[in-house]
C-alpha cells in the first residue's frame, strides 16, 4: 500500500484501537508524500532531527482561523524568539531555576484528590475508568495550579469538556460545526480568566496565573493580559486530555498484562519507569500535525519543499525498530526508554513534570486499591481523535475497594 492512503487509513476512526501495524507499514518510507502534498514522518531518527531543525516551523495560519481567529497564537504556535520569550515568562512560575519546587508541593494535594475519587468507587462493582477517575483528574490539577478558586471547578470543568469535543468531533461529522463551538468556549473562558485576574490582582500568593500577572521583575516581562489568557487556556488544553489518556492507556496497558499490574502493586517504586515506557508504547499525543518547512529540507531519502505542511508521527517513531529492541513489547525495564511522547526540541512538552506525577500517583494508588480488577470491553471504544488516541470509556470490573 502506497504512504498515502496509509496515512488516511490511520487517521480512519476503524483503525483507533490498533494503528501500530499501519506505523509498522509508514516506516518501510521515513519520510512519505501524502496525495494531499504534504508529507508524514514515522522513524525515530527522522522525527528527532526534523523536531529539533529550525527550518520547520510551528506556525499556521489556517488553523489559527479555524479558531475563529479571536485570539493571538499560544507558545506552542510560535516560533522563536517570540515562543522563547513566552515560553520562558511561563515557565518562571512553572519550574526550575525560577520555581524549582511548585510540581513537587503538589503532590500531597494530588494524592489526596485520587484517593477522594477512589473512595468514591461503588463497593464492589464495575467502575468506568475515564469518567469516575481519569477524566476528573487532570482538570482538578489544573484549576490548583492555576488558582481558579475551588467553587468555580465544575464550571471550569464543563468548558474543559466543550474543549475537548471542539477538537474531537465523532466519527462522520463535519470538524467545522465543533470548532465553531469550540471558539465561542474559549470566548467564554477568556473572559473568566481575565475577571479571575482582575479581581485576584496582586495576590502573588494564589496560583500561577496571578504570579505571572504580578512578575514584573521578569527579563521582557510579565506577560500581557491577551499573552496570559491565552496561555492558560493553552496549559488547560494541552495538559487536560493528554493526560486523561495517559492514565486510561495506563490502566488499560496493565489490565492487559496482570504481571505487570501485580508487579507496580508490589514495587511501587518502579512507577517512574513504567509511566516512561507507557509514554513511548501507547503515547497519548501520536501526531504532531501541520508543521511546516520554511526551506527545502533533504531528509530520509527525499527532498520536503519549503511550504510543505509536515506530519510528525512521534508513536511510529517510538515503535521504530532501529532505535528499540522488541519495539512491541511493553518493558518498564528496557535501558533506553528515551522516546518522542512529549515531542523534542524547543517546544517539547512544558507540562511533563505535572503529567509524569499525575499518571505515577493516579496508577499506583489505583493498582494498591481495586481488588481483582478486569477488564469489561477489549478494546474498549475509543475517542475519535487519531491525534490525540486514547479510550473514550474504560469498563472495569471489581471485587471490592481495598482501604
Ligand atoms: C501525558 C500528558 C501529556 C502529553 C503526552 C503531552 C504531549 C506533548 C507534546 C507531544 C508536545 C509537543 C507539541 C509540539 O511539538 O507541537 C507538548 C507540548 C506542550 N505541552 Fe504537553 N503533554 C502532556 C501533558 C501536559 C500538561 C499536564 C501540560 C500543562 C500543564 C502540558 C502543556 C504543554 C504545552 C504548554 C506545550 C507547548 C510547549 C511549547 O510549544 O513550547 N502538557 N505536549
Amino acid at each position: 500500500m502506497g504512504g498515502e492512503t496509509l496515512m488516511r487509513k490511520i487517521l480512519d476512526y476503524g483503525s483507533r484501537a490498533d494503528p501500530y501495524p499501519l506505523y509498522a507499514e509508514l516506516r518501510r518510507t521515513p519520510v512519505s508524500r501524502q496525495e494531499d502534498g504534504s508529507y508524514a514522518v514515522s522513524t525515530y531518527h527522522e522525527l528527532l532531527a526534523l523536531l529539533h531543525d529550525p527550518r520547520i516551523t510551528s506556525t499556521h495560519k489556517d488553523r489559527e482561523e479555524a479558531f475563529g481567529g479571536q485570539f493571538p497564537p499560544s507558545f506552542i504556535g510560535m516560533d522563536p524568539p517570540e515562543h522563547d520569550r513566552v515560553r520562558g515568562l511561563a515557565m518562571r512560575q512553572f519550574g526550575p531555576p525560577h520555581s524549582p519546587h511548585r510540581i513537587h508541593d503538589m503532590r500531597g494535594e494530588m494524592e489526596a484528590t485520587i484517593r477522594e475519587l477512589i473512595d468514591a468507587f461503588p463497593a464492589g462493582g464495575e467502575i468506568d475508568v475515564v469518567d469516575a477517575f481519569a477524566y476528573p483528574f487532570p482538570v482538578t490539577v489544573i484549576c490548583r495550579l492555576l488558582g481558579v478558586p475551588h467553587e468555580d471547578e465544575p464550571k471550569f470543568r464543563t468548558w474543559a469538556d466543550e474543549l475537548v469535543a471542539s477538537i474531537d468531533p465523532r466519527p462522520g461529522e463535519d470538524p467545522s460545526v465543533r470548532l465553531r463551538e469550540g471558539a465561542e468556549t474559549r470566548r467564554e473562558l477568556a473572559l473568566y480568566i481575565n475577571d479571575l485576574i482582575e479581581n485576584g490582582a496582586g495576590r502573588s500568593d494564589g496560583g500561577m496565573l496571578f504570579r505571572l500577572a504580578a512578575d514584573h521583575d521578569a527579563e521582557g516581562g510579565p506577560l500581557s493580559r491577551v499573552e496570559l489568557v491565552v496561555t492558560a487556556i493553552l496549559l488547560l488544553i494541552a495538559g487536560h486530555e493528554t493526560t486523561v489518556n495517559l492514565i486510561a492507556n495506563g490502566v488499560l496497558t496493565l489490565l492487559r498484562r496482570p504481571d505487570q499490574w501485580e508487579r507496580l502493586r508490589r514495587e511501587p517504586e518502579i512507577a517512574p519507569r513504567l509511566v516512561e515506557e507507557l509514554l513511548r508504547f501507547e503515547p497519548p499525543a501520536q501526531i504532531i500535525l501541520q508543521r511546516g518547512a520554511l526551506a527545502d529540507i533533504e531528509i530520509g531519502g527525499v527532498t520536503i519543499p519549503e511550504g510543505s505542511v509536515v506530519a510528525m508521527v512521534l508513536a511510529s517513531g517510538n515503535r521504530d525498530p532501529k532505535r528499540f529492541t522488541d519495539p512491541d513489547e511493553f518493558d518498564p525495564d528496557r535501558p533506553d526508554i528515551e522516546h518522542l511522547g512529549f515531542g523534542s526540541g524547543v517546544h517539547s512538552c512544558f507540562g511533563a513534570p505535572l503529567a509524569r506525577l499525575e499518571a505515577q500517583i493516579a496508577l499506583t494508588q489505583l493498582v494498591r486499591r481495586l481488588d481483582n480488577p478486569r477488564l469489561l470491553a477489549d478494546p474498549p471504544p475509543y475517542r475519535s481523535s487519531a491525534v490525540l488516541r486514547g479510550p473514550r470509556h474504560l469498563p472495569v470490573a471489581f471485587d471490592r475497594v481495598l482501604p
